[in-house]
């Protein structure tokens, strides 16, 4: 299919790996432009340099942290200057804050809410009135089926995403008339490091010792049985940014091979 949204100028946050990685693969295989950042410096130029080889795309990034308000800027500014504008924004830069209530501390709900409802919202700050400008944008945030299903085990995780499905609806109704889409998608287990660190908490709360054993009853709620891998959830993420999804705003895509049972 042509997303025909090739000539597009795209932001990938965290694509040094995972989820991220892969969405700038497709980007740059549709022929889209692509800026990209994460902190670990070594990862992101490999992965840069990688995907550039392999797709033959123009893709650029800057080390920068997500949390930080003036790297959100810089990373922006950075775009704007190397590509002339800025038309689509992925919050992916991220990480999933496990445990229960009593586990939960302040300081780990703050680190939470900075990178993923503060890094998100101050993303979508710094590209807003270039998209609406132009009357084109599409804004796709990460989020998480915890964010729609409560789950104890994943209580930092889920509040934050609550909250950033409620960014999504409401800011899809403000840009609406602009022709900037908003939207989300909400992954269930993806295979990516991001499992692996995670690996050792959800063992513990499943009481099982092998990690097989964890992955398998992680996943025993998906109609489809396994992990994601991140390539799939990069092809529905391209596909919300692409010009065939041109009447799709507000909407929140579960990535997660059938794990929510409910009906949203
Ligand atoms: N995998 C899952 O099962 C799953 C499920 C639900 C939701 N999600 C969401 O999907 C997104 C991607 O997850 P993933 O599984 O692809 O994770 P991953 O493999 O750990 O990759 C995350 C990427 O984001 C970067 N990053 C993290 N924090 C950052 C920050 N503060 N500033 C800049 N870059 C940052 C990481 O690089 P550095 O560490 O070098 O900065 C890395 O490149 C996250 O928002 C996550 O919450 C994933």
């Amino acid at each position: 299919m042509d997303l025909g949204i090739k000539g597009r100028v795209a932001i990938v946050t965290g694509g040094g790996r995972g989820i991220g990685r892969e969405t700038a693969r497709e980007f740059l295989e549709a022929g889209v432009k692509v800026m990209t950042c994460s902190r670990t410096k070594a990862q992101i130029e490999q992965t840069c340099s990688e995907l550039a080889k392999q797709t033959g795309g123009d893709i650029r990034h800057i080390v920068a942290d997500t949390t930080k308000p003036d790297d959100i800027k810089k990373l922006v500014a950075e775009t704007v200057s190397a590509f002339g504008t800025v038309d689509i924004l992925i919050n992916n830069a991220g990480t999933m804050y496990s445990g229960r209530f009593a586990e939960m501390t302040d300081e780990g709900l703050q680190k939470q809410l900075d990178t993923k409802l503060f890094g998100f919202l101050r993303g979508i700050r710094e590209v807003a009135p270039i998209m609406r400008k132009k009357k084109w944008g599409r804004i796709v945030s990460m989020i998480g089926g915890a964010g729609k299903e409560p789950d104890p085990y994943m209580f930092g995780s889920a509040i934050t995403n609550s909250a950033l499905l409620n960014m999504t609806k409401s800011l899809s109704t403000e840009f609406g008339p602009d022709n900037v889409l908003v939207n989300a998608v909400c992954p269930g287990w993806v295979g990516t490091a991001l499992w692996r660190q995670h690996a050792e908490g959800l063992k513990k709360e499943l009481g099982v010792a092998d990690e097989e054993e964890a992955r398998r009853l992680a996943t025993r709620k998906n109609a489809l049985g396994r992990f994601g891998k991140p390539e799939e959830l990069a092809s529905a993420i391209a596909f919300l940014c692409s010009e065939r999804a041109s009447y799709i705003t507000g909407v929140s895509l579960n990535l997660d091979g059938g794990r929510l049972k409910g009906l949203w």
